[in-house]
Parts: structure tokens; sequence; C-alpha cells
């Protein structure tokens, strides 16, 4: 077992891409850290171990929830946020390389929202300072964190709960399907054909599923999913960048809605989530995301916890005073 200080540097300048990126004691270690911050914070505790540091928050595509909490947990951490957005980074004719290094002379972490995830990896792959993929088409890793810590807080416990995703096989289910087995959690997917999750996303779920000894299943039909089920989980049915798809994509979903029906075949008191923004009417209906069992707000609220826990460790802070 590692101590504190031995344990404090383990994710130090690293990359947060994707969840395999990580390790089971990283995402421990990013909840652990989350909640002690949290709870820190909820004391009084106004620690600012990152005073003098800066973040470049990098906004190719809308957000609201993540530009926000990224903003609000850089100033908690003293950690000075500059909000760039599409018409001022990785564009305007620049190459990858010309705007990275540029950027890693002012900034600490480089924290970006993009289309293709080849781009992030690029500027990973450029950056000497850490990288975190705050959503691609592919993945949203940090969304999947705050997730984990919500549950974790509601349920009191991870391993060997079941998670059912029903919905777009989409950058959401790409990311569970790493997350929940890091965690110890069994994950069941279910989407209509020809929506499946990545098949990358799906090879990796089932290599660190096989070595969590979690299970791991897909298919189309969001009843076998839900079956048992302590956690329901849904997103979007047209993601940024789809919106042409929209119509097409309500019948292709058909079936597919979070409805009572379908959270009645899930343990008793399982819990409602979703990363938002959410269509009540579409992927859920609203008796159920506006219900008792829906953790929505907290799930939102916990994506500045989580991300705050996620820039301390990668700059090198393994505790709440650093
Ligand atoms: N859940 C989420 O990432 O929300 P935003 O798109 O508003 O950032
Ligand atoms: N799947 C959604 C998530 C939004 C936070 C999208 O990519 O638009």
């Amino acid at each position: 077992m590692l101590t504190e200080l031995e344990g404090a540097g383990l994710l130090e300048g690293r990359d947060v891409l994707t969840l395999g990126d990580l390790a089971p004691a990283d995402v421990r270690r990013v909840l652990d850290l989350a909640k002690e911050q949290k709870a820190a914070w909820a004391a009084g505790d106004r620690s600012r171990p990152l005073e003098g540091r800066a973040a470049a928050l990098v906004f190719m595509k809308p957000s609201m929830r993540t530009r926000v909490s990224f903003e609000v947990a850089c100033g908690r951490l003293g950690l000075q946020p500059v909000v760039l957005g599409a018409a001022d980074a990785f564009s305007r004719g620049e190459t990858i390389e010309d705007t990275t290094r540029v950027l890693e002379r002012y900034v600490d972490v480089i924290v970006i929202r993009t289309f293709e995830q080849a781009q992030v990896e690029a500027i990973a792959e450029i950056a000497s300072v850490p990288v975190i993929n705050a959503l691609t088409d592919d993945y949203h890793p940090c969304q999947v964190l705050a997730d984990l810590l919500t549950i974790e807080e509601h349920v009191g416990r991870l391993p060997g709960l079941k998670l059912a995703y029903v919905g777009d096989g989409n950058n959401m289910a790409n990311t569970l399907l790493m997350g929940c087995p890091l965690a110890g959690v069994n994950l069941a997917v279910a989407t209509p054909a020809g929506y499946e999750p990545l098949p990358e996303a799906v090879r990796n779920g089932e290599r660190i599923a096989a070595s969590a000894g979690t299970a791991l299943t897909l298919s189309h039909d969001p009843a076998e999913a839900a079956r048992g089920a302590d956690v329901v989980v849904t997103d979007t049915w047209t993601s940024m960048g789809q919106e042409a798809e929209h119509d097409e994509r309500l019948e292709a979903f058909d079936g597919f809605q979070v409805t009572p029906e379908l959270m009645s075949l899930a343990s008793p008191g399982a819990l409602f989530m979703h990363c938002m923004p959410a269509h009540r009417g579409e992927e859920v209906s609203p008796s159920v995301i506006d219900g008792e069992r829906s953790v929505i707000i907290d799930e939102a609220e916990n994506r500045l916890h989580a991300q705050k826990a996620l820039l301390s460790l990668v700059l090198g802070i393994g505790s709440v005073k650093g």
C-alpha cells in the first residue's frame, strides 16, 4: 500500500485523453482526492495549492457545465484559467504544433473540448504539459469520473454494482466502457443496431473488465440491460455535430427511452443519471429525469470536484493543501 507521500506523484505530468490512460488506482485516487477537497471546501478550507500556475481551457464545441466547472475548479485551486474558443486556437490556419508549443510556454496544463480524438492526441504528443480531454466525439473522461464520484456518494460503494447504459453508443458509452471496469462496476450497454459504441472502446473495456473481473455486456435490448441495475444512465440521442441526423435518430432510437417501466426493471431505488443537456420526451421520460431517483444535479456539481482533483493530481498536488 502506498503512503500519502509515495502516492502523490502518481498522476503528475500525465495526459488524460481517455479513461484507458488511467489504472484502477488512479481512478481511486481522483475520487478520494475529490471527496477530500469537496469536504474541505464545505468546511471552509480555502487553500489554493496551485497559486501562480495557469490552465488553458480550449472549447472548439459549445459547453456550459464543463466550461463553468473547469473555470471554477481552477479558481478554487488558485490556477489561472484562460478560456479560448474556436476562433482563437487550433484554427486560423496555424499548425497544431505551433499553437501547442506556444501555449505550453504560457500554461501548465491544456484542457480541450473538440471534435476529433486524433486532434487531442496530436496536441498531447507535442505538449510537454499535461493534456486533459474535456470531451471529443469519441470520449468524455471527466464526465465519467464525476459520475463514478456521484454513484459512490449515493450508494456508498462502487465495486460489484451494475450500471446500465441505454441509448446511443456515443462518447459517454465509449467512456463508461472503460470507466466502469476500472471502478469494479459491472456494465450492460444497450443501443439500437447501427449505433453501437466504438470497437476500440469495446476492446479496451473488455480488456479492463477481464483483468478487473467485472461483467460487460453489449446488446440491443434495453430491458435486459436495465434488469437488476443499480444505476441507469442515458445521454442525448443527437450529440454535438450530429444535429442534421436528429429526425432520423428519433426513429432509430424508438424503444430506447428511459421510461418508468424501464426503471421498474432495475433494482429498487436504482439511480437515474444523465450528463446533460437532456431532452425530456426523447432519451428520457420527464417523470424519470425529474423523479426522486434522478441525481443529475449532484452529478453536474461533481464535475467541479472531480476535475479539481484531476487538475491537482496531474499538476503534482496530492492533498487538499498541496
Ligand atoms: N455534460 C457536459 O459536458 O455538459 P456541457 O456540454 O454543458 O459542458
Ligand atoms: N454525447 C453528448 C454529450 C454532451 C455533454 C455530446 O457529445 O453532445
